[in-house]
């Protein structure tokens, strides 16, 4: 029997990868890519999405379908096994819309096959309950998958492809390396990182970063960079970050992914972060516990 091949495949049902998968079956065929078999098994019973039953077209790693795109949302941890699955559905192109930076993991563990990372301002939670959908956001992606843009766009996601889509997550970046791990620390809200005691410290990650990220290729000044992050914060002031969720949960976070990156990128220019480099080891501290 010939495999089954499906125009369009998302590894990683969790709160994104549902919100996504319940949105686009209503376009078309999409196929989701669960961690085992028994998890793919549920899925196919039906999951509730924004209050609504659910029957994914799920695939568990014994039996995976073929996919002409496939878009992974795993948390960054668990990148590389599931680039490895992406890789064996025999794609034309491996998209991520994690959060910080897998780009270089993912061109690594697919030679020779498109691969790139865009960013989205969908977001998704999850409880007993099901999966709620948070807003379709915007979703940008790299060049060379316009034709995921169009699925996701008429399956009600807008989603364009963005010739910068560098700066695009350099700048999303900038964000998530102020934000998340300062709320996740404390304990409070994104809002709450505006105003005293927290807000010198917010103000010390963005500076310490900017320079960093603009030899990368941010196309913000230091003034703006600023702004930005004050500026998400407010717009999701009463929001937890989920490096703060992941920390309550007692799960591993994306700080490898996010500040690691960063760090990384520092090293690489012959600069020392101290304010980036303290907060990531009192985050990883926090994994440990
Ligand atoms: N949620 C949001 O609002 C939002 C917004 C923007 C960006 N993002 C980014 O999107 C990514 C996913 O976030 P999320 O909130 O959807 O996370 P999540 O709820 O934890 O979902 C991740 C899912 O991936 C599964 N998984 C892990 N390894 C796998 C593998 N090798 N093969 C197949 N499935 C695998 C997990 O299974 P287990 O449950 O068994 O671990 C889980 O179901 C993250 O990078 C996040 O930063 C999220």
């Amino acid at each position: 029997m010939d495999t089954l091949r499906f125009p369009l495949a998302i590894i990683g049902a969790g709160a994104l990868g549902l919100h996504f998968a319940a949105r686009l079956a209503t376009a078309g065929p999409v196929a989701l890519v669960a961690r085992n078999d028994a998890q793919a098994a549920a899925l196919r019973a039906g999951t509730r999405v924004g209050g609504v039953l659910f029957q994914a077209q799920a695939f568990g790693p014994a039996a995976l379908p073929r996919a002409d795109w496939v878009i992974l949302l795993v948390k960054t941890g668990d990148t590389l096994a599931a680039a490895a699955t992406a890789r064996s559905m025999a794609p034309r192109g491996i998209v991520s819309l994690q959060n910080g930076l897998v780009d270089h993991l993912l061109q690594a563990a697919c030679p020779g096959l498109p691969t790139g990372q865009g960013i989205t301002t969908a977001g998704a939670w999850r409880d007993a309950d099901g999966v709620h959908p948070a807003g379709t956001g915007d979703t940008l992606l790299p060049p060379g998958f316009e034709a995921v843009a169009e699925r996701l766009t008429a399956a009600g996601l807008p989603a364009r492809v963005e010739p910068e889509i560098a700066a695009a997550r350099l700048a999303k970046l900038l964000v998530n390396v102020a934000i998340n791990p300062l709320a996740a620390l404390h304990g409070v809200t994104n809002g709450a990182l505006r105003e005293a005691p927290y807000r010198a410290a917010l103000d010390a990650l963005v500076d310490e970063a900017w320079p960093v990220l603009r030899a990368a290729g941010l196309a913000l000044d230091a003034e703006a960079a600023r702004q930005r992050v004050i500026a998400v914060a407010t717009a999701t002031a009463a929001n937890r970050a989920s490096m703060l969720q992941d920390v309550q949960a007692g799960r591993r976070t994306e700080i490898d992914a996010i500040t690691g990156a960063l760090l990384e990128m520092a090293r690489q220019q012959g600069i020392d972060l101290p304010a980036h480099r303290e907060i990531f080891s009192r985050i990883k501290a926090l994994e440990v516990d």
